[in-house]
């Protein structure tokens, strides 16, 4: 029998792949860091049956296109934006993501974005390093109190629910908001379902952990913003074009709202003179959500077991979207 070809688009380590090595010939763009340049994965995708890629692949229409041996895309996220479902759909095409393995990990960093902007954890640590500090002050890089207060979750899904957990710690009242309501979490987490609006106006933070979708694509505008408390901290740990990026800035700027902590951004990675990147009180990561070591291992042996169960077990994926 001849072995299933698969393409791996990023480098990664071996021994995550000894299991697919064996049974497939696995062929991978030998860069950690460098995304594939798209005509090679074009390239690639004419021989592959199976592929793993990452979300700096634009999975569209051009590239079903090019892969007509094509029948699963492993992608190594949770969200799965970059590729174009309806498209794989239509030519039968399997796509799987990674979710759960990453919830613990990405809710940590939502929880720790949560923590840097309300107590300007990143701004103080520069001002120490910057040689500035010269004395004790009684508001010396004050800033706002997590605990007890009210935290709105816009994207209540598994992610959304672990932040939550979170939260019951430092004793916040819990709003979110969803598509549908999830009367399970809200009785297990103690959580208030509300609308987008009464979230915004009630909130002292804001977290969004929504897909991105049509419908969701700027949502958080210049009116969102005004919604605002004048001290809300804004975080996004979601997908960077849910927000308009231009609108923060100016909520930022002009007061409408206290601080932002971002791990997504419209482009990634952002422009080095991009406005938000001006503002002391932004905390901007490099998209680093799940970036924790063991996750990290954790999505790429899901990602390859999906692989495994179609193109060598031919049985259906752990995990399809
Ligand atoms: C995801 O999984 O979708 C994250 O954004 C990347 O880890």
């Amino acid at each position: 029998m001849t072995k299933p070809k698969i393409y791996i688009t990023r480098k990664l380590p071996d021994k995550n792949l000894q299991i697919l090595k064996e049974k497939a010939n696995v062929d991978m763009w030998d860069d950690e860091w460098e995304p594939v340049p798209h005509h090679i994965l074009l390239e690639k995708a004419q021989q592959a049956d199976g592929m793993l890629t990452m979300l700096t692949e634009r999975v569209d229409k051009s590239f079903f296109d090019h892969a007509p041996h094509l029948k699963i895309v492993a992608n190594m996220a949770v969200g799965y934006d970059n590729i174009d479902i309806q498209e794989a759909k239509k030519r039968g095409v399997i796509v799987t993501n990674t979710p759960d393995v990453l919830t613990e990990t990405t809710a940590d960093l939502a929880f720790g974005l949560l923590m840097a902007a309300a107590r300007r954890i990143v701004e103080a640590s520069e001002y120490v390093k910057a040689g500035s500090w010269k004395n004790w002050g009684p508001f010396l890089l004050a800033g706002k109190d997590l605990h007890r207060k009210t935290l709105g979750i816009v994207g209540m899904g598994r992610i959304g629910a672990a932040v939550a957990k979170r939260s019951k710690g430092f004793d916040m009242n819990i709003l979110y908001h969803n598509r549908s309501r999830d009367l399970e979490t809200e009785e297990e987490l103690g959580a208030s379902y509300v609308s987008f609006e009464k979230l915004l106006k009630e909130s002292d933070f804001v977290v969004c952990l929504t897909p991105l979708t049509e419908d969701t694509k700027g949502m958080f505008n210049k009116k969102a913003f005004e919604l605002m408390k004048n001290d809300a901290v804004f975080v996004n740990v979601g997908r960077g074009p849910v927000v308009d990026e231009q609108a923060l800035y100016e909520a930022l700027k002009t007061g409408e709202i206290g601080g932002a902590g971002l791990d997504v951004c419209n482009e990634e990675p952002i422009r080095p003179d991009h406005p938000l990147l001006s503002l002391r009180q932004a905390v901007i990561l490099p998209h680093i959500g799940s970036a924790s070591v063991e996750t990290r291992h954790a999505m790429i042996d899901l990602a390859v077991k999906n692989l495994y169960q179609v193109l060598i077990e031919s049985h259906s994926p752990l995990t399809p979207v």
